[in-house]
């Protein structure tokens, strides 16, 4: 049987990584699983790509589509007629896809249009909302996969309610968690003041050096769209981080690219270089990042990888978007998570409540560090 898997963007590499694991596994107890790893090149930069195919053992990608950056229908077309050649000249028999950047819709409609097996790793999730790219990622991509694989039991639900055939759905859980048990011992071993003095941003004028304790500092991480792009959203959320949440506690925020480029846009960047507080970072890696999480006293964030990490871990998370498609985190399923949206005053509110709270790990059924190993074995058993 010949696989290739696709990535193309960062939240992709932690759930690529326990899969080609899983497959070297099976092969050595005798199966004989060809496989290709195509990156579509959708992120480039050295800090948001090659540090986690390195820190992670992934092995380099054996093609690399180079789509780089653009407007989500030139990344979508791009990898398309890129992705269509690779499958011409290689024929797998799947192509499996992970979670729900630009690269899953792309090769899942390329590879469905050339009558290959396509299977979807954290199949179901629904935010409801379709302004998120997102969001039509996943509902595309789950009504053409074949095998569809999902991370909890309402994500089997969602797929059911939409008329998914139920012999097409498995549970098989959150393929995040593998690496994150994986990982965990090596993220403990990293100091968190060389996390800061390693990745501090390099035209950052202090030359302060930190000593952070445990349950001491909030971490923070925001990039979407709907939060960054516009000067009424971003300039409020920045003022509730600058006037008061670094009034109480060291903030560190590892910046993505799209944020770090609209605070420059809206005239808000010399202030964050200048607050104390506010410790900006380059885009950290995985184990640096888990390490913060562990002690944080607070996480704030738009992304949907790392509520489900508060969750496992139990930190107390402020998620910063109306909606969620990973409900099973929020604090009415016993997850760790609030969503507080981009509105301030709502912000504030569940700030102060969620600085009373207790770190609470949560593990939801099959978050187990073995999800993988089912996933291979789902396809290997497909009929
Ligand atoms: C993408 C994913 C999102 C995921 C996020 C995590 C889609 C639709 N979105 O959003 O689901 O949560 O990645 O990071 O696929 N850029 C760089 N260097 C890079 C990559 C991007 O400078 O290595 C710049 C680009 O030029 C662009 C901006 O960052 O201006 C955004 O990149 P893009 O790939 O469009 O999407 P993300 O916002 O990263």
């Amino acid at each position: 049987m010949k696989i290739i898997s696709v990535v193309g963007a960062r939240p992709n590499f932690m759930k690529i990584a326990p899969f080609i694991n899983a497959i070297k596994e099976v092969n050595n107890n005798g199966n004989k699983i060809e496989h290709l790893l195509v990156h579509t090149g959708q992120h480039y930069d050295d800090r948001m790509s090659k540090a986690f195919f390195e820190s992670l053992g992934i092995p380099e990608a054996d093609i690399n589509l180079g789509i780089g950056s653009g407007t989500h229908s030139e990344q979508v077309g791009n990898t398309m007629i890129a992705f269509e050649k690779v499958l011409l000249e290689e024929k797998p028999d799947w192509v499996v896809v992970v979670g729900d950047v630009n690269a899953t819709l792309s090769c899942s409609v390329a590879a469905k249009k050339l009558h290959i097996k396509v299977c979807h790793i954290e199949a179901g999730l629904r935010s409801g909302d379709e302004k998120m790219p997102e969001e039509i990622n996943r509902l595309v991509t789950d009504r053409l996969s074949d095998l569809l694989l999902t991370p909890d039991v309402l994500s089997n639900e969602n797929l059911k309610k939409e008329g998914v055939p139920e012999e097409k759905i498995k549970f098989v859980g959150n393929i995040m968690i593998d690496t994150l048990e994986a990982n965990k011992e090596k993220a403990l071993k990293v100091e968190i003041n060389s996390i800061i003095q390693n990745n501090l941003l390099d035209d950052q004028l202090r030359a302060k050096s930190y000593e952070l304790k445990a349950n001491s500092y909030a971490v923070m991480t925001m990039h979407r769209p709907s939060n960054v792009d516009e000067k009424e959203i971003l300039t409020p959320l920045f003022r509730f981080l600058s006037d008061e949440v670094t009034s109480d506690m060291p903030l560190i925020w590892p910046i993505h690219p799209r944020t770090q480029k609209m605070l420059k846009t809206f005239g808000l960047w010399e202030e964050a270089l200048a607050n104390d507080n506010m410790i900006l970072l380059h885009p950290i890696g995985y184990h640096d990042m888990l390490r913060l999480n562990m002690d944080a006293k607070i996480m704030l964030t738009d992304s949907g990888g790392l509520q489900e990490e508060c969750c496992v871990l139990g930190t107390p998370c402020l998620t910063l978007r109306w909606n969620t498609e990973r409900p099973v985190t929020l604090r009415e399923h016993g997850g760790a998570s609030v969503l507080v949206g981009n509105n301030v005053e709502r912000i504030r509110e569940e700030y102060n409540t969620t600085l009373k709270l207790e770190r609470k790990p949560q593990r939801p059924k099959l978050w187990d560090g073995e999800t993988a190993k089912r996933c291979v074995n789902a396809i290997i058993e497909f009929k």
